[in-house]
């Protein structure tokens, strides 16, 4: 078996893919061999100049990833006009640039939930499902397009925060799915992006933050980097400044660690101290015990 999953000849559909990483991705992956399928709310001319640009190796569907009709038909589409689909990046999302207590209203929170986080599990349900009834059983991939800001408490920009957080745990949730379906996450740090540069908060932020900025291309990258990594199921990768390719936090794995050096620090203190759990917990698992033999 071939140590690297090869992305020549595999079919990735890129949601966002009209955007500044959406972009770099698509022109990295046709680079490496794929055929790509934009998947954008932003319509540009049917797709026939990109069809045209990139000498039929990509495709363009309009797909609002807040609608499961347009998600179904996108994946519809892919596999009517490439025969296959192995590759899904969720990649679409809003940014909420000011601060949820001072400006958002319902409508931008639901937004924001709904783009950045519903629209991406829904995606990847719907993916899943098309994988496990592929005739040709096929294995697909899963990149979510996460973010830094997922990985640590991010003031001024809440909701964005907490749908990237939500979508890294979606990520490490879905590591079971493997071989069949691999899922993997990028954590980038500020790219450089139109988006970013206008940012008031990055300008205002000094020269520190401005070497840690990574570029389209090495999120792109990095995100075929980890298509091709066999090993990467469940696992988020951070990237920012030089070590943007190279960097791999296993977020996941580290707080798992320290979860269990406390919990077994806590059973530790409560032997120590001769403490019990809860009189009304271990006569409520008594009931349940008796319940068990009265069954059997
Ligand atoms: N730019 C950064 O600094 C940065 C940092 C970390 C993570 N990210 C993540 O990278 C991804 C791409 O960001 P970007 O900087 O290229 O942003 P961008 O705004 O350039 O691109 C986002 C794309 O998503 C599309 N989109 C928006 N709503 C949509 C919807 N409902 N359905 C389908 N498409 C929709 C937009 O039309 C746009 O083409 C995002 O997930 C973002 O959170 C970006």
């Amino acid at each position: 078996m071939p140590a690297e999953y090869s992305v020549s000849g595999k079919v990735a559909l890129i949601t966002g893919a009209l955007g500044a990483i959406g972009t770099a991705i698509a022109q990295k992956l046709l680079t490496n061999g794929a055929k790509v399928v934009f998947a954008d709310i932003r319509d540009v001319n049917e797709g026939t100049e990109l069809v045209a640009k990139y000498n039929n190796n990509a495709c363009y569907v309009h797909c609002d990833v807040r609608s499961s009709e347009d998600i179904a038909n996108a994946l519809r589409h892919a596999v009517a006009t490439f025969g296959r689909l192995d590759i899904l990046v969720n990649n679409a999302a809003v940014f909420t640039v000011e601060s949820l207590y001072r400006t958002e209203t319902f409508a931008a929170i639901q937004m924001g939930i709904d783009v950045n986080l519903r629209g991406p599990i829904e995606f990847s349900r719907q993916f899943v499902q098309y994988i496990w009834e592929d005739k040709a059983n096929r294995s697909g991939v899963i990149i979510n397009m996460a973010s830094m800001s997922g990985c640590m408490p991010t003031r001024g920009i809440e909701v964005y925060a907490a749908t990237k957080s939500a979508l890294l745990n979606f990520t490490h949730a879905s590591k079971s799915l493997a071989p069949a379906v691999r899922v993997s996450a990028l954590a980038p740090y500020y790219v450089d992006t139109p988006a970013v540069n206008q940012s008031k908060g990055l300008a205002k932020s000094g020269i520190i933050k401005h070497q840690l900025v990574v570029s389209t291309e090495q999120v792109a990258e990095a995100t075929v980097r980890t298509i091709q990594d066999k090993k990467s199921a469940g696992k988020a990768y951070v990237l920012i400044g030089n070590w943007a390719v190279r960097a791999n936090l296993f977020i996941y794995e580290f707080s798992f660690i320290a979860i269990m050096v406390v919990a077994f620090f806590s059973l530790f203190v409560a032997k120590v101290k001769g403490i019990g759990p809860p009189p009304e917990f271990v006569q409520s698992q008594d009931a349940l015990t008796r319940d068990e033999k009265k069954t059997k």
